[in-house]
């Protein structure tokens, strides 16, 4: 067994069980290089500030660097025997510098040292997602793009309600996914501070230029307080919280393509090389992509709540509780990047049959609506109008007719007001005509919104 960091008030060795339950390395070297980074920057300081020789601090930067490429390349060459990645780099330090390597721990401990991996890592990580998250907003600004004119019912309870453009539709995803963005962002600025210069808990006796750190690493201020910096893994729940937000969205635009994939709707043709087949089922063709999106949004939320639960009763300041901090994290980063990757391009590949997205607004009486701001704009009160257009709803149903295939005799029964000119008022994409005003679904209102998230997507 491996010497420990912490043995020298021991006097037996660990329990071997007790050594692979308490040990983070089998998950915590994807932080090795966040670790390498800031025992760097922490080297080059205490050099500076003189606590370490010169001489000394350029041999462990540059052994830090080796280190740093071997693990790249080959994965970790000092074998599995450590506890977590921050022996381990020492170890492997030690190993090529002899004992001076063990200076570089000087004013620090693992409890700020891991609180800085951490954050080094989640900064990352909500790069490369904001990264995707456009990529995914372009391929929908795309699509809309390409189906601008498309018309379909929009649904309330699943129900169809009154016609709408196929690309205003796709556009709120898009505003969707602006707002997701935007929440990394925000959460950048409590991820970015430096919590190096805490150690254990209550700070160190050594003259640390955290500042100096804090620049080198990129870090836009530095902690206020050494008890909370160790302590704080709010900055992982908030990334959680953006992530579990992003994945509510992904998956409802999920449920939205199988909804429309289905015989039953056959507004969405998937392209084949989304799809699976049944092993039994020759006709099968299913939208597994979109299923597996939707499913895992529940461990996406899992993670969340179950560092909510594990942070809950801790007193100041570290426990070990909070190594189980990792695993749902890295798990939450790559069911992220992926779902955005795979939906991003699925998106891109995807069609429409505008046909009969067009005939399903013929169906279920989505004019009513119109029907009613007809009678206003002849000088009926809304409610009226809601109630004579109810009764000529009730007509149609029992007639198995649509509305515009009433006649103007029938029509009239309802209302003297009705003339001729209800039957253009009636056609279905009449009905993207008249609402232009911003936000709403008009051919133009939605080319301005389409222009305006080209701009948004191009700056
Ligand atoms: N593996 C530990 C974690 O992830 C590192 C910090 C260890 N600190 C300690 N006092 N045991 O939380």
């Amino acid at each position: 067994m491996t010497k420990k960091v912490w043995g020298g008030r021991f006097t037996e060795d660990i329990n071997e069980v007790v050594d692979t339950f308490h040990s983070s390395l089998s998950f915590d070297k994807r932080l090795y290089s966040q670790d390498i980074d800031g025992s760097t920057a922490h080297c080059r300081m205490l050099s500076k500030k003189g606590i370490i020789p010169e001489d000394e601090a350029t041999e462990i930067i540059n052994a830090l660097a080796d280190i740093k490429r071997e693990m790249a390349r080959g994965g970790l060459s000092a074998g599995d025997d450590y506890e977590d990645i921050h022996t381990l780099v020492e170890k492997a330090l030690i190993e090529k510098v002899g004992q001076k390597g063990e200076k570089v721990h000087t004013g620090r401990s693992r409890n700020d040292q891991v609180a800085l991996d951490t954050r080094l890592y989640v900064r990352e990580a909500i790069t490369r997602a904001k990264r995707l998250i456009k990529g995914l907003q372009v391929s929908l600004v795309n699509l809309a793009e390409k189906n601008i004119t498309v018309l379909m019912p929009g649904y309330t309870h699943l129900q169809p309600a009154q016609p709408v453009l196929l690309s205003h539709h796709l556009l709120a995803y898009y505003e969707m996914l602006k707002r997701d963005y935007a929440r990394f962002s925000d959460c950048t600025k409590r991820v970015n501070v430096l919590p190096l210069g805490s150690a254990a808990l209550a700070g160190t006796t050594f003259d640390l230029d955290r500042s100096m750190v804090a620049e080198e690493l990129g870090f836009d201020s530095i902690s206020d307080n050494s008890m909370d910096a160790v302590s704080d893994r709010d900055f992982v729940l908030e990334y959680l919280f953006a992530a579990s937000v992003l994945m509510m969205h992904l998956s409802r635009l999920s449920e939205e393509i199988v909804l429309w994939s289905t015989r039953e709707f056959g507004f969405v043709i998937l392209p084949d090389a989304f799809c699976t087949g049944s092993s039994i089922m020759p006709q099968k063709k299913n939208p597994d992509v979109l299923e597996l999106i939707r499913g895992k949004t529940g461990r996406v939320y899992g993670n969340l709540m179950g560092l909510l639960t594990t942070m809950k009763g801790l007193p100041l300041t570290y426990n070990k509780d909070m190594q189980e901090d990792k695993e749902g994290l890295f798990d939450t980063v790559d069911t992220i990047e992926q779902c955005l990757m795979v939906l991003s391009l699925l998106i891109s590949e995807m069609r429409f049959n505008s046909e009969k997205m067009l005939n399903a607004t013929e169906e279920g009486h989505l004019m009513a609506t119109d029907l009613a701001d007809y009678l206003v704009n002849k000088g009926m009160t809304f409610r009226n109008a809601h109630e004579i257009v109810g009764k000529v709803v009730l007509f149609a149903i029992d007639e198995k007719r649509t509305l515009k295939q009433l006649t103007l005799q029938e029509l009239q029964s309802f209302s003297r007001q009705i003339t001729d000119d209800v039957y253009s008022w009636l056609e279905p994409a009449s009905a993207v005509t008249r609402r232009n005003l911003h936000g709403g679904t008009g051919t133009e209102a939605v080319k301005k919104s389409l222009e305006r998230a080209k701009k948004e997507m191009a700056s």
